[in-house]
């Protein structure tokens, strides 16, 4: 299977050069939910995140989505692959999110870490499962060569936590000062068979739920 293979829903695909105006609006989108809706337990994207009290916030948001596309592209030309940063777009063909996973371990203060998960979609496209679907196709393509994935979330965002635990990860500690801007973070740990689990019930959900549309769909139909 290849990591990019379409769906009706979504697509995976790299990141090109220009995408900077639409990831600028998805990141200043995100950061603007961030002050919103912090106390819901939403947070920014780490590599987007800016101190709102600065004077140029803009210039800096900017220069953090530049370094985020050329480190896209850079890691696109090492090989082996290691790190897939990819784009994820909707039917129409917009850019609406990332998914990042590097596909070998990394060393870290002595510590092996397997996976180091990222992602973020544009809240007008969030809610609805798109994400939790993008990132499973990542992870199936992670999951052919790899027993585990490490993954970590700001013990406070609640979303990235529910994504965590709907694709089988379990928490299994916490660090004080991550090498996430030296946030404190929840460990998860998802194994290929908690995957592999989480993978049936979200396909059963899933088709329960297009029916259930569908169904909806042929009784307002039929009420006109
Ligand atoms: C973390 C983040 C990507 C999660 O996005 P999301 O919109 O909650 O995720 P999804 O697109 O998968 O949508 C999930 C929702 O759709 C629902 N859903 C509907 N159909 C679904 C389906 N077929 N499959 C799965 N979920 C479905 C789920 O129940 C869930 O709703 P709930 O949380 O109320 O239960 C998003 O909040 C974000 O970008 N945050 C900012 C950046 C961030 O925190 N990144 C991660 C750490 S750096």
């Amino acid at each position: 299977m290849s990591v990019y293979e379409e769906t009706p829903f979504f697509r995976l695909r790299e990141f090109k050069k220009k995408d900077f105006y639409r990831l600028t609006e998805i990141a200043r989108a995100i950061n603007r939910k961030a002050l919103r809706c912090q106390k819901q337990g939403y947070f920014p994207f780490y590599a987007f995140q800016v101190d709102q009290t600065v004077s140029d916030v803009d210039t800096i948001l900017r220069k953090k989505v530049q370094i985020f596309l050329e480190k896209a592209q850079k890691e696109r030309s090492v090989w082996p692959r290691s790190t897939y940063r990819l784009a994820v777009e909707n039917q129409k063909g917009d850019l609406i999110g990332n998914v990042t996973v590097d596909m070998l371990p990394i060393l870290e203060d002595g510590k092996i870490i397997y996976g180091d998960l990222g992602y973020f979609v544009d809240p007008r496209a969030a809610g609805r499962g798109i994400m939790t679907q993008a990132v499973c196709q990542v992870l199936r393509y992670y999951f052919k060569n790899n027993e585990r994935l490490d993954i970590t979330a700001h013990p406070d965002n609640v979303y990235s936590s529910r994504l965590i635990e709907r694709i089988g990860g379990k928490a299994v500690g916490f660090v004080q000062q991550s090498h996430y801007q030296n946030e404190p973070r929840r460990v998860f740990v998802v194994l290929k068979k908690d995957f592999e689990k989480a993978l049936l019930h979200l396909e059963r959900l899933h088709k329960i739920r297009s029916h259930s549309v569908c169904f909806r769909t042929h009784i307002c139909q039929n009420q006109r």
